[in-house]
């Protein structure tokens, strides 16, 4: 029996939305007040799902302490209270939440052994979330 596992997490960090290969104005348009020279700041929602067979002995997909265990070491003691613009992982990328939700996605699948890595959900702000499950494709 396969089942699915979503769990969510907090964590706060800053950024501005800007590309280097554009002029100004450019920026300014496309990024209007995301392209602010001194950032802004968001608390993200993360919401990690993954699947696997219900084991019979626990009856769980994954033991959630090792899946707290993975994300709170590997992403949210990295991430929280950073300046995403700062972090090798968007030296070369913009740091969107659509292009975080890859960055995140790929620490886990990448690393997480527990269970199989479905998709990651981002909610920016009340009104906008992002998701990304890998192959390239996100959904707004
Ligand atoms: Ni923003």
């Amino acid at each position: 029996m396969k089942a699915f596992l979503t769990r969510r997490y907090m964590f706060s960090a800053s950024h501005r939305l800007q590309n280097d290969g554009m002029t100004v104005e450019e920026n300014r348009e496309i990024y209007g007040k995301c392209n602010n020279p001194h950032g802004h700041g968001h608390n993200y929602k993360l919401e990690v799902t993954v699947s696997g067979q219900v084991a019979q002995d626990t009856g769980m997909v994954c033991n959630l302490a090792d899946l707290d265990g993975f994300v709170n070491r590997e992403i949210i003691e990295r991430f929280d209270l950073q300046n995403l613009n700062y972090m090798t992982e968007f030296s070369h990328t913009i740091p969107t939440t659509e292009n975080l939700c890859k960055v995140i996605f790929d620490i886990l699948h990448r690393g997480f052994r527990h269970a199989h890595l479905e998709k990651v959900r981002f909610e920016e702000t009340m009104m906008n979330s992002f998701e990304y499950a890998g192959g390239g494709e996100v959904r707004h």
